[in-house]
């Protein structure tokens, strides 16, 4: 299928690995031009090599910068060009109880994951109404319905999130622009196998034994039982940043494998 992209210039926040990384593959793939991000300089840009080696013939460009800090999103919004699709993609986590939070436990992720969006909205949006066409994506988490009892400060960043993304796709009623939510399950990003991976280790166990007992024991709600893969959330994350989704406007799309269950 041709997504009929491109050339649209797309920014993704917090892609020089993971979801966002994958994203940046099929949007290339499909002829669009990438700008990735991410804050470690030398992995940034040895993502941009690899891509460019993938795809030697298209137009890929880094913006490194971390968005936890404020005049270093000013930065990366400087350094962008008109865009045409946004996808707010960056997010941190921790497992952590609720009851040890401190103040930053509550003000970083809500930094990174939901003031990320509002800033680079807050920039781009403008000129996607003038241009009359756009598309903002906001990645969210199965944890916004969840709400894992040690993930609470990150699942109220995704929760805010949605309402974010409604709001915002109010202001482009009657034009070609869309803003919408797409909602991962358990994905199997570096930074998820990570996590996976210091959980084998204080647990003792293997690395596969944990990945089985997350769904037996923690994500029981899941229909497909297993971590999706970045492809299956990136393919879905790039038919909504195209032209051919010009009718959902305002939605949550789920990629979740079913485990927020229920029929909303
Ligand atoms: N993986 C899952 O299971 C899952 C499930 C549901 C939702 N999601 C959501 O999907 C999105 C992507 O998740 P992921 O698992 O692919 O994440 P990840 O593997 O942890 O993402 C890593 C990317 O984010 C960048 N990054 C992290 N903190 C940053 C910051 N402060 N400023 C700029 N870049 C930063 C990293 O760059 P550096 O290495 O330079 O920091 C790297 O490019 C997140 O919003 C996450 O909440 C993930």
């Amino acid at each position: 299928m041709d997504l009929k992209i491109k050339n649209k210039v797309a920014f993704i926040s917090g892609s020089s690995s993971g979801i966002g990384y994958a994203t940046a593959k099929v949007l290339l793939n499909e002829g669009a031009k990438v700008y990735i991000n991410g804050k470690n300089k030398k992995k940034l840009d040895d993502s941009t090599e690899k891509l460019k080696k993938l795809f030697p013939k298209s137009e890929i460009f880094s913006v490194c910068g971390d968005f936890l800090q404020e005049n270093q999103v000013d930065e990366i919004i400087k350094k962008l060009p008109d865009i045409d699709i946004l996808i707010n993609n960056v997010g941190i986590y921790k497992s952590q109880s609720f009851f040890e939070t401190k103040f930053n436990d509550w003000m970083d992720p809500f930094t990174v994951n939901f003031m990320s969006g509002v800033k680079l909205s807050k920039n781009i949006l403008p000129a996607m109404l003038s241009k009359n066409w756009g598309r903002i994506i906001f990645i969210s988490s199965e944890c916004a319905y969840l709400v894992p009892e040690d993930m609470i400060p990150y699942s109220v960043t995704k929760a805010s999130m949605h309402a974010l993304s409604k709001g915002l796709a109010n202001l482009t009623k009657g034009t070609g622009v869309t803003v919408n939510v797409i909602v991962p399950g358990s994905t199997l990003s570096e930074g998820a196998e990570e996590f996976l991976t210091s959980l084998s280790k204080k647990d003792k166990i293997s690395l596969e034994e944990v990945k089985k007992r997350f769904f037996k024991n923690v994500r029981t709600s899941s229909l497909i039982n297993r971590f999706a893969n970045m492809e299956e959330v990136a393919t879905t994350i790039a038919y909504f940043s195209s032209p051919l989704s010009s009718a959902t406007n305002g939605s949550i799309i789920k990629v979740e494998g079913g485990s927020t269950s229920g029929l909303s």
